[in-house]
């Protein structure tokens, strides 16, 4: 298969870009060649998607994969590459918040589309409809498209820091703050097990929509599964949401935010997609535990990885001020 991918040098894009050459594929990536290497085996087509397409990247591709956000984007590759399968790398934030647990594409309603492009620095909550707009260019102008909508995508290469957090804390040692109640469902996948599943769309030109999403659990089970990964014993004070966010701890991520930790019930929709869909298309997700040990490694052996979260003095005053409640 002549396999396209649109980026191809950073965490998702590159994955699927190391799974297809991998499998055999004959891999171009296009980007501008400043956020890192593509894998070895792939091509680089050197291209600012702010410039026209390419001559080089004719309509010659079996399958397309793209990541982008911005819908001007994906309309003039779609236009450039219309023969192609595509495969639309999208988000669970197509979908507004709140929106009930064990959603799927089927049951769930979508934001309006935006068609035009926006700053997402300064308009963040832009990315749901302007990735649904992008999602509707590639169904209306690819000869067939598989749309993925990721939920939280973790593992080695993760530019966000926010999972590498939990192994990295866990593997320190010590009582660590967890946010919420231990029994918040959270699901988690697996950039590998993503990028699998994406370039096996791709192969196969599955025409569907479907969430990207993992294993609907516990949130203190996908931290035990992480304690286990990387060899480490669980001490865990759960600070609920009304404490947390007296005491002023941002959820989810930011530097001094608390990952993993999602205040409910806003977002247990967002956090509980049903993935039988996805599984029953052939999505294949690898332990948690898997996952976290080879995040630890990545991390220990990667200068410049980025962990992102709650520093070790701001989880000790938090701890002490709960505890002296
Ligand atoms: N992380 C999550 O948990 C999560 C959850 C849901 C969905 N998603 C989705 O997953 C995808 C992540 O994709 P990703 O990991 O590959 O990262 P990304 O930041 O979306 O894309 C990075 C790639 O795009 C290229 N690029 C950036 N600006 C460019 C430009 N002007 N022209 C051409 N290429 C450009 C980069 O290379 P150069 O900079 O060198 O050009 C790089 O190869 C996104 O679609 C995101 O919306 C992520």
């Amino acid at each position: 298969m002549r396999l396209l991918v649109l980026g191809g040098s950073v965490f998702v894009s590159r994955a699927v870009a190391e799974e297809g050459v991998r499998r055999g594929h004959d891999v171009t990536c296009a980007n501008r060649g400043t956020s890192g290497s593509v894998p070895r085996g792939a091509r680089l087509v050197v291209w600012d998607r702010t410039r026209p397409t390419p001559a080089e990247l004719r309509d010659e591709y079996d399958a397309v994969v793209d990541v982008a956000r911005l819908p001007s984007w994906t309309r003039s590759a779609v236009a450039a590459l219309p023969s192609a399968h595509w495969v639309f790398v999208s988000t669970v934030n197509v979908y507004p918040d709140p929106h009930p647990p064990g959603g799927t594409p089927a049951t769930l309603a979508l934001h309006e589309p935006l068609p035009d492009d926006v700053d997402l620095a300064s308009s963040p909550e832009a990315y749901g409809p302007m990735k649904v707009a992008c999602e509707e260019i590639v169904q209306a102008g690819a000869a067939s498209a598989t749309v993925v909508r990721p939920g939280l995508i973790v593992g080695p290469g993760d530019p966000t820091g926010r999972f590498t957090y939990w192994p990295v804390r866990l593997a320190d040692g010590g009582r660590a703050l967890a946010g919420g109640e231990p029994t918040d469902h959270l699901q988690v996948i697996d950039v590998r097990d993503l990028a699998a599943w994406i370039v096996a769309c791709a192969e196969s030109r599955r025409v569907g929509v479907y969430d990207g999403v993992g294993e609907v659990l516990p949130v203190a089970t996908i931290l035990e599964a992480v304690a286990q990964g990387v060899g480490a014993s669980l001490d865990l004070t759960w600070v609920p949401d009304g404490a947390l966010t007296e005491i002023g701890v941002q959820p989810w991520s930011g530097p001094e935010g608390l990952p993993l930790w999602l205040p409910r019930p806003e977002y247990d929709g967002m956090a509980s997609h049903d993935p039988t869909p996805s599984y029953d298309a052939g999505l294949v997700l690898r332990p948690i535990a898997d996952t976290a040990r080879d995040t630890l490694a990545w991390v220990r052996a990667t200068s410049g990885s980025t962990v992102t979260g709650i520093s070790r003095e701001r989880e000790a005053e938090v701890l002490a001020r709960w505890g002296g409640r």
